[in-house]
């Protein structure tokens, strides 16, 4: 039998679409504008993270943002204690507006997150047992994705339920989900995912995925086999996120670890997307030339191996500008200089950062 190499999947789509090419779009396909269309030429979705806040107030961000990306996630604005901020009280205001603003620009949105460790406000933490736990989750997934049914491309259903270092045998994460359900949690919350939003990709979503050191190796072995054993019993699962918060002086990268974890993946019949790609500069050198190379060379090797595995189907940054990026106050550098982590600089300029992004999606096959 001829085996057919996986990648011909996504030239096909960008030559399909390329037969009525003039001169013009001929020049123009050679070096597009937008990371978007570097992206498409491969069949590829490119976005960011983005806040109902900035969007909303910052024409000039929202212009940019438009420009440059397909696809939304919601950095905030889904999350529980924001959407579901009482216990019989759902605010919809702000994810509405993102809904409205990603249909208007013709962006594709994520959801972003159904269950996670953190967010959980208060009355949850006060009122949920082992007793109502699973009926408060049922109704907030059925009433959430509910919500949004038809309009999200790629629902975060899990996030984040694996910490190795807390000692459960599956490297489970001890949170408050898994205290009150114990493991089904996950599958609960794929399941009742699934019946909300029919269309829509459901994705495990998690970080630490990306080095070859002690706890990276293990995380990524514990994911590997939660969503195998998540496959093996028939949750509705589609795809892995692996988020990729990289580190500028982070050397212990491999890269045939990191494609074979992918490949893994996709051998499960998953898709993959990388989902919050940044890059951090505390411990980078201040000089922004020097800062800039670093940051955009990680961005460039990172994405030149993940690119390799055809079952990737998206990247999207968590934020687009140094200007709006949660690094700033997470993760700020010792000598107190503005963070450099993101593809456009604070006045939305490209960096070399978006130089990387957009050579790793032109040389992707
Ligand atoms: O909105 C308040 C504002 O009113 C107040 O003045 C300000 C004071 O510091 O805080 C603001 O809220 C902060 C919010 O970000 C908006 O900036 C919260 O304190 C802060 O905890 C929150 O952090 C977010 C974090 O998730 C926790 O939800 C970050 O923006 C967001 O980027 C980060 O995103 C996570 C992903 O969801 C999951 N993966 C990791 C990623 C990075 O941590």
């Amino acid at each position: 039998m001829v085996k057919i190499p996986k990648v011909t999947r996504r030239k096909a789509i960008y030559l399909g679409g390329t037969t009525l090419a003039t001169t013009l779009l001929t020049g123009w396909l050679r070096h597009p504008k937008s990371l978007k269309a570097y992206a498409a030429r491969k069949g590829l979705l490119y976005g960011s993270a983005a806040a109902y806040s900035k969007l909303s107030e910052n024409q000039e961000f929202a212009r940019r943002f438009i420009e440059e990306c397909a696809i939304l996630t919601p950095e905030n604005d889904l999350k529980w204690h924001k959407i579901h901020p009482k216990p019989n009280d759902y605010d919809f205001s702000r994810g509405d507006w993102l809904a409205e603003f990603a249909k208007r620009h013709k962006l594709k949105m994520r959801g972003h997150t159904l269950v996670w460790h953190q967010s959980i406000p208060k009355w949850l933490k006060e009122t949920a047992n082992p007793q109502n736990a699973e009926s408060i989750l049922k109704e907030h997934i059925m009433t959430v994705a509910g919500h949004y049914q038809g309009l999200i491309h790629s629902w975060d259903v899990v996030n984040e339920a694996i910490e190795v270092r807390d000692g459960h045998p599956l490297g489970l994460r001890k949170s408050p989900w898994f205290q009150w359900l114990g493991k089904d949690y996950i599958d609960i919350a794929f399941r009742v995912a699934a019946e909300a939003d029919p269309h829509a990709l459901l994705f495990y979503n998690d970080y630490d995925l990306d080095y070859d050191i002690p706890h990276q190796n293990a995380k990524r072995e514990a994911v590997l086999n939660l969503l195998r054993s998540l496959k093996e019993q028939g949750t509705p699962i589609h795809g892995l996120g692996i988020q990729a918060h990289l580190s500028g002086p982070e050397t212990r990268f491999n890269a045939e670890k990191l494609k074979q974890f992918l490949a893994d993946v996709a051998s499960l019949d998953l898709k993959i997307m990388v989902t919050e790609m940044d890059v951090y500069d505390r411990g980078l050198p201040y000089d922004y030339e020097k800062r800039d190379r670093r940051i955009a060379e990680v961005y460039e090797m990172y994405l030149n191996t993940v690119l390799e595995e055809p079952n990737v189907i998206g990247v999207l940054t968590w934020g687009l500008s140094d200007r709006y990026t949660w690094l700033s106050k997470h993760r700020p550098r010792n000598d107190k200089a503005p963070v450099r982590p993101l593809p456009l600089d604070r006045e939305f300029k490209p960096k070399l950062a978006w130089e990387s992004i957009a050579n790793s999606f032109a040389s992707s096959t």
